[in-house]
């Protein structure tokens, strides 16, 4: 409301206008942020001064204020050798307004050996702004083409134990290893997030989840090697909606039943996907020997394939390592899968697969309205050691 307009106001509107008065009156002041700016505490936007000291001093300014605190990060190019930024703090409520590119180092000897490139622990309370992470990774990706011995990798993003966390508008690109991490955290929002990184680079996942409760993954663009998402044991109630997926391996829950000792998936939403030149569209998969672990209550929804390799599969020998694989039957349980409006074309026959533990079946799969083709025709589908129903339209026809 305009205050100019109250004079001329009819009469029949008085009572919001007092509102509206008693609101302007009432509503407590608002509280600025303290603000901190990388560039006036040292950093350099030139892409090769190290700029992570000056971005840990505005983290410790900022973690420690009483009151909300934002961090600005100006355009530009700053190169962080990597950076930890730890809580908990005492301030409930910080923002990183990126408007500049952070850019990782070239030579994966730099960081490829520890986990991390940029983490956040231990934080309650963090929103990450815009923005781009640009992980270098080509380097150790050729490294692990070659066959050579490699280090692993680092993460270009990662929340670990934190709460409350906001992330809206960054891009990840070229990152060494996944992308973006999510690990032993509650309440966390990603949204209009874009991943980029070659089809071809290795364990690049887009976005993974895992030992988290609360994730909200929504309106982001994944294209990179491996997964677009990836959901891992210990998370539940997660919604993921509105994902573009491809390049990459699709969206998957595990690889589940590495150890012997694991927590479950549950309560997962993938709705409203589209999956382009995919290896895979919505697949479980699980190591083949035995683990308490499980996934349950998964809805798979309004999914459109586009020449996807296996639109919806079931794994539950999964394997990477062509030497050492297990031959035993899945100790994880696969039970409560919905698959519902899934359509679009497969880039192989069989377009349906579920390979379910002999010794722990999957239990109630349902299909609804799954329409796939394989050129001109019907794919197919293929069951091993998998139960449910099928009701709707479903083609290929149910095997379950
Ligand atoms: C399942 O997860 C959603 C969030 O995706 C949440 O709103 C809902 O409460 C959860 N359901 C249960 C039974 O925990």
């Amino acid at each position: 409301m305009a205050r100019g307009t109250t004079m001329t106001m009819s009469f029949s509107s008085l009572p919001q206008t007092l509102i509206c008065i008693a609101f302007l009156f009432f509503s407590p002041p608002p509280v600025t942020a303290a603000q901190y700016d990388v560039v006036s505490l040292g950093a350099k936007a030139d892409g090769k001064s190290d700029s992570s000291k000056a971005f840990l001093s505005a983290w410790s300014s900022a973690c420690a204020s009483s009151g909300p605190a934002t961090i600005n990060v100006p355009s530009g190019s700053f190169y962080i050798k990597s950076a930890a930024f730890v809580g908990p703090c005492k301030s409930s409520s910080i923002t990183f307004k990126m408007g500049g590119t952070l850019v990782a180092p070239s030579d994966y000897s730099e960081i490829g050996s520890s986990e991390n490139w940029i983490i956040f622990r231990h934080v309650s309370g963090l929103n990450v702004v815009g923005g781009v992470l640009d992980g270098q990774g080509s380097g150790l990706w050729e490294c692990k083409a070659s066959g050579k011995s490699c280090p692993k990798g680092a993460t270009n993003l990662e929340f670990s134990n934190s709460e409350n966390i906001l992330v809206s508008g960054l891009s990840s690109v070229n990152s060494q290893m996944f992308h973006i991490v999510v690990n032993g955290c509650q309440n966390v929002k990603l949204q209009g997030v874009k991943v980029s990184a070659s089809g071809t680079s290795p364990n690049t996942d887009g976005i993974h989840i895992s030992q988290s409760q609360g994730v909200t993954v929504l309106n982001s663009k994944i294209g990179t090697g491996d997964d677009c998402v990836s959901i891992g044991p210990g998370a539940s109630n997660l919604w993921i909606e509105n994902v573009a997926c491809g390049p990459g391996h699709g969206i998957s829950i595990g690889s589940l039943g590495k150890d012997s000792q694991e927590d479950g998936v549950q309560n997962v939403t993938v709705t409203t996907a589209t999956f382009t030149g995919t290896q895979n569209g919505v697949r479980i998969k699980s190591w083949a020997k035995p683990s308490t672990g499980f996934a349950r209550n998964i809805l798979f929804q309004h999914a459109v394939m586009n020449n996807v390799q296996n639109p919806i599969i079931i794994n539950q020998n999964y394997c990477t390592d062509d030497d050492d694989c297990p031959h035993e039957s899945s100790g994880v349980r696969i039970s409560d899968v919905t698959y519902q409006d899934i359509h679009g074309t497969s880039a192989t026959e069989v377009a349906v697969k579920f390979d379910c533990s002999s010794e722990y079946p999957c239990t109630g799969i349902t299909m609804e309205d799954v329409k796939l083709t394989y050129g001109n025709r019907v794919a197919e589908a293929s069951c091993e050691n998998a139960g449910g129903t099928a009701s709707g339209a479903v083609q290929p026809s149910s095997c379950l």
